[in-house]
């Protein structure tokens, strides 16, 4: 019933309005409660241009935020917006948003017993994770332009080498600063476990960015990174992006997969991982 009742508001761009009414006050108490997590765990862990995009957007601690004062700020900042979906949209769909700079925020929250691992994006995901680095100029022309490379990739049939360059990059990248290495990738940053083991563990290897290499690397949704790659800069891993990638999918092709673990002769090495103990095990 609930299910149908929800099908019935989605337009077919597969937005929706954020049904506020229907978050309970036991859902805006697991907002709270990652919210409050995670300010402690990313302190002196996530790069500034995150945690600045975070005060920017003064996202609630309260509770789930509305879509609609946050995408205020996040306009007047970037142009950007958020339009609520009931959860992962089509390939086209996401990428024809972002290309237009719209950034598809699932509305629904995790329950209590799913607080430190989840297999699909939440809104605290989605919000936390994503939204502050969209504050950001050139964080921002690189999400849309990947959303244009996307309509692209689909059309070609590349989009498997695609993909792994948001993996690597938006949900899972860690940059170089003054300060050290710090987080910018999404899914480390709403994670809070992940968030401590991508930077203090022995365990997985920390590798220079490096696009193609990047782009034959495979994944695992199943547990921590065995490899994380590091960029020195927005302005770096944009400007690597911005060549036209229709002739790096056709050598691409002839090459083979490289697997999540594996360290390369080629490889800048920051890092190498002990390959010991990665198994995320949750939060004590
Ligand atoms: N330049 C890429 C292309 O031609 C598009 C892209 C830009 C992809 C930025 C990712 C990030 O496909
Ligand atoms: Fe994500």
């Amino acid at each position: 019933m609930l299910a149908q009742a929800m099908r019935d508001e989605v337009r077919s761009d597969y937005t929706m309005d954020q049904p506020i009414e229907r978050y309970t006050a036991a859902d805006h108490a697991v907002w709270r409660r990652l919210f409050e997590r995670q300010a402690e765990t990313l302190q002196g862990r996530a790069c500034d241009e995150f945690l600045d995009g975070l005060a920017g957007l003064g996202v609630a601690k309260e509770g789930i935020p509305s879509f609609d004062r946050l995408s205020e700020a996040l306009t007047k900042a970037t142009g950007w917006k958020i339009v609520a979906v009931p959860g992962l949209v089509p390939d086209e769909v996401f990428f024809a948003h972002l290309a237009a700079r719209r950034f598809p925020v699932t509305w629904w929250i995790r329950k209590p017993e799913q607080m430190d691992y989840l297999q699909e994006p939440d809104v605290f995901h989605d919000i936390y994770g994503h939204v502050p680095l969209l504050m950001n100029p050139i964080f921002g022309d690189y999400m849309q332009a990947y959303g244009a490379g996307g309509l692209k990739a689909l059309e070609l049939g590349a989009l498997n080498y695609l993909a792994r360059l948001y993996w690597y990059t938006v949900e899972f990248g860690l940059i170089r600063t003054p300060k050290g290495l710090r987080i910018y990738g999404s899914g480390i940053v709403s994670s809070k476990t992940e968030s401590v083991y991508c930077l203090e563990s022995a365990s997985p290897n920390r590798l220079g960015f490096d696009l193609l290499r990047i782009m034959r690397t495979g994944y695992r949704l199943d547990t921590f990174q065995k490899s994380y790659f590091v960029i020195d800069g927005f302005e770096e891993l944009f400007d690597a992006t911005r060549p036209d990638f229709t002739p790096y999918y056709q050598t691409l092709r002839g090459l083979p997969q490289i697997g999540s673990g594996e360290v390369l002769a080629s490889d800048r090495v920051i890092q190498r991982g002990s390959g010991e103990g990665w198994d995320p095990r949750p939060d004590a």
